[in-house]
């Protein structure tokens, strides 16, 4: 199993156990600090069957074909080139091998002033994709089946007082209304997908020529 964006390797030590002591478990994230974090809570409680990988998710560290499960959370939205991450996940698993990644999209565009703001990209929410180019984004890597298999809105009772006040003052130009909207735009969404069993007799990602 491979976790894309590991960070400090928790849903890597939750998959540990899912596994097995005969599967293994790699996290890849782009942060030697989290490398050095995660390796090191795995070595402190025994964590054996579990490796930090150092490197981007857009470039996995990962052979060609050798793992049958990926999982990631919030993490596809920070990535400057989602496409190239899907088409990486798609790489790296083999034939009938399972995309499972849990990640923030918007149901429609965010105001220009919070879309450019790298905070808010920091935050999770101004890289985010509309929820149909990140499904297509995902098909056009080759995934099987698509499915969203949860789904939940980021409405405004998600946002306290206080976080709603610093957004008043922080963009100043938006209205009540627009700030409600922006907020009320955001979703949490998990998706699947399969890599099919088969290669095409092309041997591409079978959105590429239907053959
Ligand atoms: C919001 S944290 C999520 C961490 C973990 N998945 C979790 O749920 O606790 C995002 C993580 O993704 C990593 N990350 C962001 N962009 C990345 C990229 N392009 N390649 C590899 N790792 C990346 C960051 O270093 C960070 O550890």
């Amino acid at each position: 199993m491979l976790d894309l964006g590991s960070g400090a390797g928790f849903d890597a030590f939750l998959a540990s156990q899912r596994v097995g002591p005969e599967g293994r478990v790699i996290g890849v994230d782009m942060t030697p600090q989290m490398i050095e974090r995660a390796s090191t809570l795995a070595k402190t409680h025994g964590y054996t069957n579990v490796e930090f990988r150092l490197g981007d998710i857009e470039a996995l560290p990962v052979a060609d074909g050798s793992v049958d499960a990926i999982i990631s959370n919030c993490v596809v939205n920070l990535s400057t080139d989602k496409g190239r991450v899907f088409q990486e996940a798609y790489r790296v698993l083999k034939p009938g091998g399972r995309l499972m990644v849990s990640d923030l999209v918007l149901v429609r565009p965010l105001p220009e002033v919070v879309a450019q703001d790298m905070d808010a990209y920091g935050a999770c929410i101004a890289g985010a994709l509309l929820k149909t180019e990140y499904l297509a984004a995902i098909e056009a890597a080759g995934f099987e089946r698509v499915a969203i298999v949860g789904e939940r809105g980021y409405g405004l009772d998600m946002f306290s007082p206080e976080l709603m006040e610093a957004a008043k003052a922080r963009y100043p130009g938006l209205s009540a209304d627009e700030l409600a909207s922006a907020a009320g735009s955001v979703l949490s969404i998990q998706v699947e997908g399969t890599k099919a069993e088969a290669v095409r007799a092309c041997g591409c990602a079978p959105t590429c020529c239907g053959s």
